[in-house]
């Protein structure tokens, strides 16, 4: 390329063609109607937050909007914890189950109704009070996928105390890190949690990261395996000793009237190396926003058996496990461990145990039972399937696919929803019974939703190119800032296009106006002057039917400015050999380009993830490059990298 032609921000190689139309039957019965894009910004969020929600007092301001803070709903008062559990019991919807749970040892399970969730809310609340939590208390929790999680989460709503829920894989340190930067009092752990058949020493880890947060005053135990453990005391109190001393009567904790803009929670996202940011979500925007998105995007009805397998540690679980579903009076599952614990197909048991009718996961999980191969899923019954879902990374098509044919029956709607922490809400994604899926794409932003694609000038990339994802204006569930930090706010999401919101995704639309997520723009590899983002390479090598996963990255090289490194795990039986990689390096370049053809291929097991399993390009980048590497604190399994380390050393390359 001339040094003088203006290259394209991002270069869209990888071509997707098929299309699946919605049923006409789906369409006929679906929560929302073609009529719902047509529909005015103003009226369509005035109406949800009237009929959605139960207000104390009614709002009488839809937003207010002074870039780069908005606030909406202004004037109401409500109560999250009335919305989602409470007002349902009033309405004689007690005997309805809000929680399957499922514990990971077989076997385990509890059928929780609202009517036992507002009991078990109301004592612990009761319990918090006592110990001297009011509103704006801010409070720390630091628990596995127990129902006391919602309930503590729950209880801290009634009260009007924020909390900030700590992922219970995360370390002694991760956690202070934590506590401090929000100033915790009080933290809500429990014994041990139960991964994969072993356990997780949580309130060992909480006792050592208070070392480091003289702050927390007050720690509330949950009992899970029941280990005997020291406690501390006047600092540590057991949970069920203290619910034992209190009432179940809501009326003798009622639900404190909290403002709109009110905290509800602090969830910290880390950067790629810096401090981690407090991302702050208030009350009423946030509720109305994760209300109508589950209500819409999933087609909950009032019979669904919903479950989406997060973990309540990050935002999905806060948003589509605890807040949206409970506020919508869903029926929800909830399980506590590893998709195969003790076997590869323990979710599809789940699945036809429960009959449930929608499932919403992460690409790194359909790509892990595609790995499995689809055996596990053919022994049970998914036939009560009707919606699936899709979050957390750009979806390679072949996965899709998968996921379609072998848990869908190659019937049910597939919903890729993107949507960010800071987002609080799906913000791109199909409609079921609307919207003409493709496989890779999150298709249209949901309505009232204004994202563009820009240009390094700012400009709006056309059918086809790529650049940088932007929202131009604002949503009832975006993030109110960064906790004490309002020049990073400022920063890291609103300098790079003035006014406007900058994801930091990259991304494509087609000539339907369908967007493509293209991941971060930090990891666009720069080969040749071409921009190359990592999903499209990466989708080129998870098409070829050896392949099961694939993680690129670029490193530094002299004649191109950066090669491509992928590293790649291969499914069932496939061996990585010197043909393979032939193969491969040609099945990416019949794809997509000669261009984006691998320089190097690393075959190995396993890929570095974090811990809510996105791909880490970053340690590929130092694996590649034969750095020392950079944080890994956020690392699920550190001996995966190393292993990479060892054979990025003997990995034969192009050259080679
Ligand atoms: O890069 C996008 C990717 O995940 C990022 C947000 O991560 P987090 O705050 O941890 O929230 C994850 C759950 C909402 C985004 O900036 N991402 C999320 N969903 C998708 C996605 N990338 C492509 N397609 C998606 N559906």
């Amino acid at each position: 390329m001339s040094p003088d032609t203006p290259s394209p921000t991002i270069d869209a190689l990888f071509l997707e063609e098929r299309r699946y139309p919605p049923s006409p039957e789906f369409g006929a019965q679906a929560n929302a109607q073609p009529d719902i894009y047509e529909r005015n910004f103003d009226e369509f969020w005035e109406t949800e937050g009237r009929e959605r929600l139960t207000w104390f007092e009614p709002f009488d301001k839809l937003y207010e909007w002074e870039p780069p803070y908005a606030r909406w709903y202004l004037g109401g008062k409500l109560n999250v914890c009335f919305n989602c559990v409470d007002r349902h019991v009033e309405a004689g919807r007690g005997d309805k189950v809000a929680y399957f749970w499922e514990g990971e040892p077989v076997g385990e399970r509890r059928e929780i109704t609202f009517a036992d969730l507002q009991a078990d809310v109301v004592r612990f609340a009761g319990a918090l009070r006592r110990l001297g939590v009011q509103k704006g208390t801010p409070v720390g929790i630091y628990m596995g996928m127990v129902p006391e999680l919602p309930v503590a989460m729950l209880a801290c709503a009634r009260l009007g105390a924020p909390h900030t829920v700590v992922f219970g894989g995360f370390s002694a340190e991760a956690l202070s890190d934590r506590l401090n930067d929000m100033g915790c009092e009080v933290l809500i752990t429990q014994d041990e949690g139960w991964r994969k058949g072993g356990k997780v020493p949580l309130k060992q880890n909480a006792d050592a990261a208070l070392e480091q947060s003289p702050g927390v005053r007050t720690m509330v135990v949950a009992r899970r395996t029941g280990e005997e453990m020291p406690f501390e005391d006047g600092r540590d109190h057991p949970w069920d000793e203290l619910v034992a001393e209190e009432s179940d009567d809501p009326a003798s904790c009622p639900c404190e009237p909290m403002d709109s803009e009110d905290l509800l929670y602090l969830l910290y996202t880390s950067g790629t190396t810096a401090k981690p940011k407090g991302i702050a979500h208030t009350t009423a925007g946030y509720l109305v926003g994760v209300a109508a998105t589950h209500h819409y995007i999933f087609d909950v009805k009032p019979d669904s058996v919903y479950w989406c397998a997060a973990d309540i540690g990050w935002v999905t679980g806060h948003s589509y496990i605890v807040y949206g579903p409970l506020c919508n009076g869903t029926t929800s599952v909830l399980y506590e461990g590893t998709p195969d614990f003790p076997d590869r197909d323990r979710w599809w048991d789940i699945v036809e145990r429960y009959r449930a009718d929608i499932l919403y996961t992460a690409p790194t999980a359909i790509r892990a039972h595609m790995k499995w191969g689809s055996e596990h899923a053919e022994k049970h019954d998914l036939s009560s399937l009707r919606v699936l879902g899709s979050v957390g990374e750009p979806i390679n098509p072949e996965a899709w696919m998968w996921y379609r044919e072998h848990i869908g029956g190659g019937r049910t709607p597939i919903v890729d929803t993107w949507w960010q922490t800071e987002t609080g809400m799906i913000m791109i994604t199909p409609l079921p019974g609307i919207t003409t899926t493709k496989p890779g794409s999150a298709t249209q932003p949901f309505p009232g939703v204004d994202a563009v694609v820009l240009s390094d000038e700012g400009e709006e990339v056309g059918p086809g190119g790529g650049g940088y994802l932007v929202l131009r204006r604002p949503w009832p569930a975006m993030l109110r800032g960064i906790y004490n930090a309002h020049d990073r706010y400022v920063e890291t999401y609103w300098s790079r296009f003035p006014g406007m919101y900058f994801t930091g995704d990259g991304a494509k639309v087609d000539g339907h106006r369908d967007f493509w997520l293209m991941g971060r723009v930090d990891d666009v590899m720069n080969v040749s002057g071409h921009r190359i983002s990592t999903i499209e390479v990466e989708s080129a090598l998870v098409d070829h039917p050896s392949v099961a996963e694939a993680a690129v990255c670029g490193r530094a090289d002299a004649a191109t400015g950066q090669a491509i490194v992928a590293f790649v795990s291969l499914r069932g039986s496939a061996e990585g050999s010197l043909e393979m990689l032939d193969e491969l390096r040609e099945h990416v370049a019949q794809k997509i380009g000669k261009i984006a053809r691998p320089a190097n291929i690393v075959f190995a097991p396993e890929l570095p993830k974090t811990r809510s399993g996105k791909i880490m390009r970053r340690l590929l980048r130092d694996v590649s490059e034969h750095r020392a590497l950079g944080d890994t604190t956020t690392l699920a399994d550190p001996t995966v990298v190393e292993e990479l380390q060892d054979r990025a050393a003997t990995a034969p390359s192009e050259e080679a």
